[in-house]
């Protein structure tokens, strides 16, 4: 078998060629590769939810993910949510609501909540915790995550 091979990724819209060992993660290529340091490891185990992408649309957990499978998909990490200059409204509730303490959880935690906004524009608390059940917090208790994501929705559907 080849020591690298070479991929084709797009990642928060941007084309990228990498050449990564065959079974490298998308964790890895992502932070290592590319310096898209945002997404972060902590478990590398899939019980976290600190590395959390989308790809394809889909939240997964990128430290589970071979970064060969990315090839030819659309990868957005925590540094493809902000709108240009500006802050997403999700990334100004948090701020706002103080969603983030240690921040180590938070960029998974604002891909996951924008996917669950995007799926479902007013949740529930219920839906919110269901929503973010795959992304752990050891600080904020959640009450104010969920305070952030209440109000982006809001502001979501008000635009
Ligand atoms: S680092 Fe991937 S789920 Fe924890
Ligand atoms: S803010 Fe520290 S783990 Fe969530």
């Amino acid at each position: 078998m080849a020591d690298r091979i070479d991929l084709s990724l797009k990642i928060n819209g941007a084309d990228h060629s990498v050449s990564v060992h065959p079974f490298a993660r998308l964790l890895d290529v992502l932070r290592e590769e590319l310096r898209l340091t945002g997404t972060k490891e902590g478990c590398g185990e899939g019980e976290c939810g600190a590395c959390s992408v989308l790809l394809n649309g889909r939240v997964v957990n990128s430290c589970l993910v071979p970064a060969v499978q990315a090839q030819g998909a659309e990868v957005v990490t925590v540094e493809g949510l902000a709108e240009g200059e500006n802050l997403s409204s999700l990334q100004a509730a948090f701020l706002v609501h103080n969603g983030a303490q240690c921040g180590f959880c938070t960029p998974g935690m604002l891909v996951s909540a924008t996917d669950l906004i995007h799926r479902c524009p007013n949740p529930s608390d219920d839906e919110i915790r269901d929503g973010l059940a795959g992304n752990l917090c050891r600080c904020t208790g959640y009450a104010k995550i969920l305070d952030a994501v209440h109000t982006a929705a809001e502001r979501e559907a008000a635009r």
